[in-house]
């Protein structure tokens, strides 16, 4: 994007702003902040900003991932599959301890628990009404000794060293400030042979975000510049760091063309159980749905790592 038109929409947002002083008070606070905290209390019970309906709905999930769509047809479902696509290459198990970095609600956690019987999740997140609300959920379902969540951040862990089996972050480390400080501290509670895993966004290979609209985007939400490199450098932080066996694998054609179609679809008053989305197959790879995401933050690479602790 050229900075004639970087300038035009900056220049028409701020028009809109200015006729709207809440709004306008709210972007300042956002822009000025840098944290992710403030975006999050934006964007309430809902993944897609605008679409907050302040949890009146009990049975709405509180999924905040862009989901995996291969086979997933509604957002649900998408992220549950998100969700099973980090468990199993973290290849969770019942005597896993393990350690959840960023998240959200909590609805991952619930997922673990249920579904891959581990024995006990310890999670942190530093948006605080993200972990009250997620803490009463767990002790609805009558899972509180099993799910351990608190609040901290995930580049100062309170865990002893060597106390857990896997640390996972999904959807959630672009915005730590800094990634690498994360690396370290999982690398630090992991046990030898331990497995860490991120579901993460980061620029394609060989690119940067750049320009002002870019900058606005990140900043709103809460990303350090810090992140802001490609995998292939991602992987190199990751043995820098002093893990093993790691590995990136790309998933964007599964997530960026359909989580765009359903944000279109929501957009145009449907809501998260009327939305179904079936992609032709050409319009996955085609780009389509990464345009999205490459104008407003360039970050347009989704990959699910892994990485080990040396045994010894
Ligand atoms: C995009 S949401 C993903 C939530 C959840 N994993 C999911 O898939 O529904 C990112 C989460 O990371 C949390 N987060 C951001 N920075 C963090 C940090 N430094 N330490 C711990 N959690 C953080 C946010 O508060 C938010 O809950």
């Amino acid at each position: 994007m050229g900075l004639g038109s970087d300038i035009q929409q900056i220049s028409s947002a701020i028009f809109y702003l200015i006729s709207r002083p809440k709004q306008l008070w709210r972007e300042i606070r956002l822009l000025s902040t840098g944290s992710c905290v403030g975006y999050y209390e934006l964007l309430g019970d809902d993944v897609l900003e605008g679409h907050n309906q302040a949890f009146s709905l009990s049975h709405k999930p509180l999924w905040l991932n862009l989901g995996y769509w291969k086979e997933a047809r509604t957002y649900p479902d998408a992220c549950s599959a998100m969700a099973r696509l980090v468990a199993d290459t973290a290849e969770l198990c019942e005597n896993d301890t393990v350690l959840d970095v960023g998240f959200g609600f909590g609805e991952q956690d619930l997922f673990w628990v249920e579904n891959y019987r581990v024995k006990r999740i310890i999670g942190f997140n530093i948006t605080s009404s993200h972990v009250e609300r997620a803490r009463q959920r767990v002790e609805r379902r009558g899972l509180s000794e099993s799910i351990d969540l608190r609040v901290g951040s995930a580049t100062e862990i309170a865990l002893e060293n060597e106390s857990v089996d896997k640390v996972v972050a999904l959807e959630s480390a672009f915005h730590f400030d800094t990634r690498v400080r994360f690396f370290r501290e999982a690398l630090r509670v992991l046990k030898p042979g331990g497995k860490l895993v991120l579901a993460d966004v980061v620029p394609a290979i060989g690119e940067k975000p750049g320009g002002l609209s870019h900058w606005i985007g990140l900043r709103r939400w809460g990303v350090p510049r810090a992140n802001l490199y490609d995998r292939e450098v991602y992987c190199e932080k990751l043995r820098k760091s002093g893990f093993v066996r790691i590995n990136a694998n790309c998933i964007s054609d599964d997530v960026f063309p359909a989580i765009a179609r359903y944000a279109e679809q929501r957009s145009r008053g449907l809501s998260m159980e009327e939305v179904r989305i079936e992609l032709a197959a050409d319009e996955i790879g085609s780009g389509k749905g990464t345009a999205l995401w490459s104008s407003r933050v360039g970050l347009m690479d989704y990959v699910i790592f892994s990485a080990e602790r040396p045994r010894t």
